[in-house]
C-alpha cells in the first residue's frame, strides 16, 4: 500500500501561486472563503494535517493541537506569534516558524505613513472635505505639526525599529530608542539612533513609535502613566500589537487633550475597536494593515511555504525550517 501523501492544511485562501511549490510534495487542503477561523475550525482542520500554515489571525493553542497527532510544523504567515501558544506546540514536539525580514521595510513604510498621517491630520482633512465643509481656502485650517527636526522616540529596536530609525535620518530627525539591550555601536550609527532609558523616552519623544512584540511582559507598556509622562503635543504610534498599548488610557488621554494624537494600526481585542478611539478626531486608524503591500503579504506566504517545504524535507533547508521560532 502507498504511504499517504502528507495532508498541509492552509487555514486561509492564501495567494496561490505562493502556495503552488506545496503541491508537488502533498495534499493541500486550502480553506476556499476567507473569514474567522472558530476553536472547532481549527481543531477540525489540523486534526489529519502534518503540517498547516496560518495567519495571525488564527488561535493555535493546546485546544487546537489536541487531536493533530500528525502535526510537525505549524507556519505562521506574520512576523509577530502571540496567536501561537508556543509552550504547548513546544511540548507537543510541533515546530513553528514565522516571517521574519520580509516585511521590515513594508512596515517601517507604513510606521511613517502613520506618523505623518497624524501629525499633518491627512484623514481628518479628507473626512473634513469629503462631507462637504470646504467652501475656501483658510490659511490657519488644520494646522499640524511638522515631522522634519522633531525628535522620534521608537519603543523596541528590532529590525523594525530600526527600519523607521534609518527612514528617519531622511526627516533629520533625532531618533531616541529605548530597547532591552542597547545596539552595537555600529548598528546605532547606521542608524542614527541614542539609547536612552524608558523616563527619557517617554518624556523627549515627540513622535513615538511603538514597535515591541507583545507579550505577557509587554502588556500595557504603554498605560495611563506612561502616557502622563509623554509631552501634550507628542503624538503616538501603535504598528506592534494591541495590548502592547493600554487603548482604554489612550482614548482617555486624547479626549483630556494630555496627548495631541496617535496613529493605530493594532489594537486590543481587534477587531474591535475602542469607542473611544473611534470617537476621537485626532486619530488615524486603520486594520492592521502595516505589512499590506501585495508583494509583502505574497513574500510572507512565499515564505511559510519554504518553511512547510523544509520540515517535509524538500528545497535547500530540508529538514531544518529556516524560520523556526525558539522558545
Ligand atoms: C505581523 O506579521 O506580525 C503583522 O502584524 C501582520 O502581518
Amino acid at each position: 500500500m502507498n504511504p499517504r501523501r502528507p495532508r498541509i492544511w492552509v487555514a486561509q485562501p492564501l495567494f496561490a501561486e505562493a502556495l503552488a511549490p506545496l503541491a508537488a510534495h502533498a495534499e493541500l487542503i486550502v480553506e476556499p472563503v476567507e473569514g474567522v477561523r472558530s476553536a472547532a475550525d481549527m481543531a477540525a482542520g489540523l486534526r489529519e494535517a502534518d503540517a498547516a500554515i496560518v495567519t495571525i489571525g488564527e488561535r493555535v493553542d493546546a485546544a487546537a493541537i489536541a487531536g493533530a497527532g500528525r502535526l510537525k510544523l505549524v507556519a505562521n504567515v506574520g512576523v509577530g506569534y502571540d496567536n501561537l501558544d508556543l509552550a504547548a506546540l513546544h511540548a507537543a514536539g510541533i515546530v513553528a516558524t514565522n516571517t521574519p525580514d520580509v516585511l521590515t521595510e513594508t512596515v517601517a513604510d507604513f510606521a511613517f505613513a502613520l506618523l505623518l498621517g497624524a501629525a499633518r491630520r491627512v484623514t481628518e482633512a479628507e473626512r473634513w472635505l469629503r462631507e462637504g465643509h470646504w467652501q475656501r481656502w483658510s490659511f490657519d485650517r488644520l494646522l499640524g505639526t511638522d515631522a522634519h527636526g522633531a525628535t522620534l522616540g521608537i519603543l523596541g529596536m528590532g529590525r523594525i525599529g530600526q527600519a523607521i530609525a534609518r527612514r528617519a535620518l531622511g526627516f533629520r530627525m533625532p531618533v531616541l530608542y529605548h530597547n532591552r539591550q542597547a545596539l552595537a555601536a555600529d548598528l546605532e550609527q547606521a542608524c542614527g539612533a541614542r539609547w536612552v532609558d524608558f523616563e527619557t523616552l517617554l518624556r523627549e519623544s515627540d513622535h513615538l513609535v511603538v514597535a515591541l512584540p507583545y507579550t505577557p511582559a509587554t502588556r500595557h507598556r504603554i498605560d495611563a502613566a506612561a502616557l502622563a509622562r509623554m509631552k501634550p503635543t507628542a503624538f503616538l504610534v501603535n504598528i506592534a500589537r494591541g495590548g502592547v498599548v493600554d487603548d482604554a488610557a489612550l482614548a482617555a488621554a486624547l479626549a483630556g487633550g494630555r496627548l495631541a494624537g496617535a496613529a493605530l494600526d493594532v489594537f486590543e481585542g481587534e477587531p474591535a475597536v475602542h469607542p473611544g478611539l473611534l470617537a476621537a478626531g485626532n486619530v488615524v486608524l486603520t486594520p492592521h494593515i502595516a505589512s499590506a503591500s501585495l508583494a509583502t503579504r505574497r513574500a510572507m506566504v512565499a515564505m511559510a511555504a519554504d518553511n512547510v517545504l523544509a520540515a517535509l524535507g524538500h528545497g535547500p533547508s530540508a529538514g531544518h525550517p529556516p524560520n523556526a521560532i525558539t522558545l
